[in-house]
């Protein structure tokens, strides 16, 4: 059997892992062999996430975390190298956005909450800094692991409205490009970082930013469909063959990339 894209046996590590896609993506590596460790803030979902991998046969454990202290992410760190001795992998999927730093229809930047800018700017773009530098050092220790990062549509071309959210996301494309570099140049070309950027696939996050309480599209969703060669959101499952990809040794040459699930949305143009 071909092992190029064999995840068994790999620890990955997972922030925002009770999340719709940290969830999903967790699930598939747990059935493909791998140990995953699904981390976030609300515990009765962690363990019952945990749970229905376990009855599907799969390895799987769940921490509290908060990726904006790196006090706890170590901790958490500590507990997984005490469970399983390695990170192979860490996939940084917490994120998220808030109302103060997107623009309602109606406002301007004039109404963009400085504060609550700063708090996007924190959850995504620090929220992946900081488990990144924590689960780096044993990946460096061990000579080989694989990060990835969550962009997004909106670090390419800013979008309307969402703008603390663009910038952080701008930014983590930004500093995995970065951090491959220095990585490779400083430590070992077996350390591979890499983004992923998903089209629109409907989560917690955006649920009310492109449909309406009856489900029906709202006009941005309508806007997203319009933009979207398959005319369609993504499924969450859609993510895990590249996830995969970036963890797995088919893509040992691979780093500094964003890798774009979008359906043909940043490749339409009108
Ligand atoms: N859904 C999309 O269309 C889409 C598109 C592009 C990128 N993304 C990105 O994918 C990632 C996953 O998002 P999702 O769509 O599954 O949304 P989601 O809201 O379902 O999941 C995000 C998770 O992050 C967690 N989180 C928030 N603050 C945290 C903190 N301080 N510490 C730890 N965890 C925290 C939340 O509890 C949640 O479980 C995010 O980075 C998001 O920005 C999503």
């Amino acid at each position: 059997m071909n092992e190029l894209f064999s995840v068994k046996d790999k620890v990955v590590v997972i922030t925002g892992g009770t999340g719709v896609l940290g969830a999903c993506i967790g699930e598939y590596l747990a059935l493909e062999g791998a140990k995953v460790v699904l981390m976030g803030r609300r515990r009765d979902e962690g363990d019952r996430l945990v749970e229905q991998i376990k009855a599907k046969g799969g390895e799987a454990m769940f921490l509290v975390t908060d990726v904006m202290d790196i006090e706890v992410v170590r901790e958490n760190c500590n507990e997984i190298m005490a469970a399983y001795g390695r990170v192979d992998a860490l996939l940084n999927a917490a994120g998220g956005n808030m109302p103060g730093a997107t623009i309602a229809p109606s406002g301007t930047f004039f109404d963009v909450k400085v504060n609550e800018f700063e708090r996007v700017l924190n959850l995504n773009l620090t929220g992946t800094v900081i488990p990144t530098q924590v689960f780096l050092k044993p990946m460096v220790d061990a000579g080989r692991g694989s990060i990835v990062n969550f962009s997004s549509m909106a670090a390419f071309r800013p979008m309307t409205r969402v703008l603390g959210y663009a910038a952080a996301k701008a930014g983590i494309s930004n500093f995995t490009a970065f951090l491959a570099n220095e990585v490779a140049t400083k430590f070992t070309s077996s350390i591979r970082v890499n983004a992923i950027a998903p089209g629109f696939f409907l989560t917690n996050q955006n649920r009310a930013l492109l449909t309406n309480p009856d489900g029906s599209l709202t006009e941005r969703g309508a806007d997203v469909i319009r933009q979207t060669p398959f005319k369609r959101f993504g499924k969450p499952e859609e993510l895990c063959g590249t996830i995969q990809y970036l963890i797995s040794d088919a893509s040992t040459f691979v780093t500094g990339t964003v890798a774009v699930v979008d359906g043909g949305f940043n490749a339409f143009a009108m």
